[in-house]
């Protein structure tokens, strides 16, 4: 693929646009083996072998982003009245045929996979190998052992769904905690509290997925490209 020196390095992590610049009229790309101080030049990133401090420059195929979802977002790619989650990535960075892997409420917080990466997003949810995922949640009401043990062994939802085990732990005031799941149904968090007592989820945050943890030093609405050793982590999830 022709791409520009300046891009392959954004879209790999190692620079953006205006380091490359200044990395290229330093000396510090070379393109085969010579020094390439324009980062604005096209190369061929099957072909062309890009070394930045000395260290070879592998393009991806495929993009990695971890995001910081803040409230009021939407998991989805187009919607007609709220705005999408792929909104807080600016142009050059979101890609044809990006989307994020899973889905989280308007209002849920917190780690969000974007990717274009089809076939590795079906194999981190498929149900058979559905990843785990863990949630930060805080609760109306304090949830009792016999509660917690109902959210952990499964129960029924009002549609009838029998839920999955589930891992809850709870802080000591008992309405605040982490849950962990294998499944993702619709509003699943919030459905198997209104479940128990007719609780309800006031917080939700997700801190994990599958390998990944939320990088706490994003802000809300920040994102950053995965880094190669949760690429390989995610891969292995995905069994890939
Ligand atoms: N469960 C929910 O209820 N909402 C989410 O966003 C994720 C899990």
């Amino acid at each position: 693929m022709k791409m520009r020196i300046d891009k392959l390095l954004s879209v790999c992590s190692i620079a953006t646009r205006s380091e490359s610049g200044r990395a290229a009229r330093a000396g510090r790309i070379t393109v085969n083996g010579v020094a390439e101080r324009n980062a604005a030049r096209q190369i061929d990133t099957e072909r062309d072998e890009v070394c930045f401090d000395g260290a070879r420059v592998i393009y991806r195929e495929h993009v990695y982003i971890m995001l910081n979802k803040p409230e009021g977002y939407v998991s989805a790619t187009e919607d007609g009245r709220d705005p999408t989650v792929l909104e807080l990535l600016p142009d050059e960075v979101r890609r044809a045929g990006m989307f994020p892997c899973g889905r989280l409420d308007k209002n849920t917080l917190g780690l969000m996979l974007l990717t274009d990466d089809g076939e590795l997003a079906h194999r981190l949810l498929a149900p058979k190998r559905h990843v785990e995922k863990r949630y930060r949640f805080v609760c109306r009401n304090e949830v009792s052992e016999a509660d917690r043990q109902a959210l952990e062994t499964g129960l029924q939802l009002a549609d009838g769904y029998m839920t999955k085990p589930a891992a809850v732990e709870l802080f000591d005031d008992r309405k605040s905690g982490i849950i962990t799941l294998h499944e993702g149904k619709y509003h699943q968090i919030k459905r198997m509290f209104g479940a128990v007592n007719d609780n309800r989820i006031i917080h939700l945050e997700r801190i994990t997925f599958g390998p990944l943890t939320l990088d706490e030093s994003l802000g809300r609405g920040e994102w950053r490209y995965l880094d190669d050793d949760e690429i390989a982590a995610l891969m292995a999830a995905g069994n890939l």
